[in-house]
């Protein structure tokens, strides 16, 4: 299998990327719904530590997965029905935008609140901007409004990719896989 995308299929670079941040987002939702829950204790400050910590790589990781995707070309797509195409790549570029907005929100929220984080408790997080209450609750409600809209969107692309495997019996998830 080729490092580098092909007309027909995915590399493994960009299969790696998608696996590795689908996987890390599906941990970071109910791990931030567990952080929040849990009353004020040393575990709490504990799964905000991971939280944060995991939330930064994913904003790592799809930098560079921008970065590859731009200097790499992209596979065919499986269809050439224009509504198609435009639900495909609105829904990807929402994604995309999704991926980005959510660390970025987070971040925002932790920078304002007053609680200075060392991810994996070795690097300090650097402030964004400096302590304060209203902007933390703005961006706390950002950060909120991104996992709810992300959750939506993901239910709209797992559906689709799950509609090419079982009903159009395409290859598009095939070509995603390893
Ligand atoms: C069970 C979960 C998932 C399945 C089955 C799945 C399946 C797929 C498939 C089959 C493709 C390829 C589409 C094509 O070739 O045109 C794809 C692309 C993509 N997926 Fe997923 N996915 C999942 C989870 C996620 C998650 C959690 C995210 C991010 C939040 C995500 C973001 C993307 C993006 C942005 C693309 C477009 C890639 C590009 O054009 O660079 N996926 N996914
Ligand atoms: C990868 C992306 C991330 C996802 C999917 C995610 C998801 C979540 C979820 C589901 C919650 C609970 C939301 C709620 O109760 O409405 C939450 C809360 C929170 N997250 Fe994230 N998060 C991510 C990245 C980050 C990052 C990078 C940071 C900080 C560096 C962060 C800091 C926070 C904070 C401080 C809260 C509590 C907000 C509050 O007090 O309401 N998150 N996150």
């Amino acid at each position: 299998m080729a490092l580098k995308n092909s007309t027909e299929s995915w590399g493994r670079l960009s299969k790696l990327f998608h696996w590795l941040t689908a996987a890390l987002i599906f941990i970071q939702i109910p791990l931030g719904f567990y952080a929040k829950s849990l009353g004020l204790s040393p575990l709490k400050i504990d799964v905000f530590v991971w939280h944060k910590s995991v939330g930064m790589l994913v904003l790592l990781l799809v930098v560079a997965r921008l970065l590859w995707r731009i200097k790499n070309s992209i596979p065919a797509p499986l269809t050439s029905n224009r509504l198609h195409l435009m639900l495909a790549s609105g829904v990807h570029g929402m994604l995309y935008v999704l991926m980005l907005a959510l660390p970025l929100s987070g971040w925002l929220t932790a920078s304002a609140s007053m609680f200075p984080t060392k991810l994996f408790w070795l690097i300090p997080l650097p402030a964004l901007v400096s302590p304060d209450s209203a902007t933390k609750t703005l961006a706390a409600d950002i950060h909120s409004a991104c996992v709810y809209i992300t959750i939506a969107v993901l239910l709209l692309h797992i559906s689709a990719a799950l509609w090419h495997h079982f009903v159009a019996r395409d290859s598009a998830l095939k070509r995603m896989w390893f």
